[in-house]
């Protein structure tokens, strides 16, 4: 077994189908801006380095990043692999982690840049689960979250300004990372403007 990478822009669908796609391998979804979120709420020294990079839209430093994802894959449930939803961000985090776990397949959800701030600006997760939602392409059931406690929660940088920094940031630093694992047969892309559920199908394609 190994770990599965998840890419995209911001707004690409990679949380919403991370969450689908662990039901089918069972691998845990190791998502970075997760894990800085939690450090910024619990105000860690790594929250407070964070949090100015986040509000702006701009990348957390390599070295922050590769901290938090070293003792992150030495958990007991990471002995099988993950899901690494939103790293690697650079070159560097992809050379680092060569060095830390296999990679089998990084999954690339390909939205265009005028869908992702309607897409971010409509979105809320449910604090208690996780589950991923969009006031429009994808509402909380009318009987609720699957989880049966729906806490509404909306993101800080969820605000188009912040937005059109993070698809920069995309641009100019992450979307290198496609002809990098693509060189290494790695890179399978996937047209991620379509229904949710046509997505998960061909990721799970990919997979299988
Ligand atoms: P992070 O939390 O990783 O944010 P992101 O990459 O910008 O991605 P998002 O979580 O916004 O989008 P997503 O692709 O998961 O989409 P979702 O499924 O929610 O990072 C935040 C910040 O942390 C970064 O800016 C950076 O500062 C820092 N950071 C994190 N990792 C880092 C790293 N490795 N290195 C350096 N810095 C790092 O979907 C979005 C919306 O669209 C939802 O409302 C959803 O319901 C809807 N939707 C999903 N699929 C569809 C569809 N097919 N059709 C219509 N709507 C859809």
């Amino acid at each position: 077994m190994g770990s599965i990478v998840l890419f995209g822009p911001p707004g690409a669908g990679k949380g919403t189908q991370a969450h689908r796609i662990m039901e089918h391998t069972g691998l845990p979804q190791v998502s970075t801006g997760d894990m800085l979120r939690a450090a910024v709420k619990a105000g860690t020294p790594v929250g407070l380095e964070a949090k100015g990079y986040m509000d702006r839209g701009e990348l957390v430093p390599d070295a922050v990043i590769l901290a938090l994802i070293e003792d992150r894959i030495q958990e007991a449930d990471a002995k099988n692999g993950v899901m690494f939803d939103g790293f690697p961000r650079t070159i560097p985090q992809a050379e680092a982690l060569q060095t830390l776990t296999t990679i089998t397949h990084v999954l690339a959800i390909e939205v265009p840049d005028e869908r992702i701030v309607e897409r971010i600006c409509g979105r809320s997760t449910c604090g208690q689960c996780g589950a991923v939602y969009h006031d429009t392409f994808n509402p909380v059931p009318a009987d609720g979250c699957a989880c049966g406690n729906f806490q509404e929660k909306r993101r800080a940088d969820d605000n188009e300004n912040t937005v059109l920094n993070r698809l920069g940031a995309y641009h100019e630093q992450t979307a290198p990372l496609a002809a990098w694992y693509d060189e290494r047969g790695l890179f399978h892309r996937v047209d991620g403007d379509r229904a949710i559920d046509e997505i998960t199908h061909d990721l799970l394609g990919v997979l299988n």
